[in-house]
């Protein structure tokens, strides 16, 4: 991979979704490994915004559970059940889940006592749930519907070449 992050310091978040949005092609486009994309997209999500925690959440389809995969952050729960949980939410009801405090959300799995924030936004190929991708921030109130829609370039991207990707 040639390409550099090199986003400008001051930019604000929402600069920086701009920034990033055309240019995942160039960031991931060349590698045909799933894994090793999924693995460099946490890497320039972690830089670009200093989460406490991001990455992805596979769905182990033979076990019927999410698995971890790829992350950048500290170490993590390695499966995650259905019913219980943020990421498990996103993975039932194939839907963004926007929580601003996790102390709120029941049934919240606390991998890390830092998180006091997470976005889960399912990744979705042929109407089916592939994957989760899990954003925790240690500051209350630090995700939104500004952050969903920043993404949605990354996650079509993603949704967009699942299948082309061995
Ligand atoms: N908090 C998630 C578990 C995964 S960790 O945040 C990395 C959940 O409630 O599903």
């Amino acid at each position: 991979m040639a390409e550099t992050l090199a986003l400008a310091h001051e930019a604000s978040r929402e600069e920086r979704y701009e920034a990033l949005s055309t240019r995942w092609a160039a960031l991931l486009g060349a590698e045909s490994n799933r894994m090793a994309n999924l693995a460099n997209t946490a890497a320039v999500l972690k830089e670009a915004f200093d989460w406490h925690w991001v990455g992805f959440y596979l769905v182990d389809a033979y076990r019927d559970e999410l698995v971890l995969g790829p992350f950048q952050g500290p170490l993590a729960c390695t499966r995650l059940h259905h019913g219980r949980g943020v990421c498990a939410a996103a993975w039932d009801t194939a839907s963004v889940q926007v929580v601003p405090d996790v102390r709120k959300f029941d049934g919240h799995v606390a991998c890390s006592s830092l998180t006091e924030s997470e976005l889960v936004i399912p990744i979705v190929v042929a109407d089916l749930v592939v994957s989760v991708l899990d954003i925790d921030s240690s500051t209350r109130g630090d995700v939104s519907v500004a952050d969903v829609k920043g993404l949605a370039p990354l996650v079509r991207f993603l949704e967009n070449n699942w299948n082309s990707w061995e």
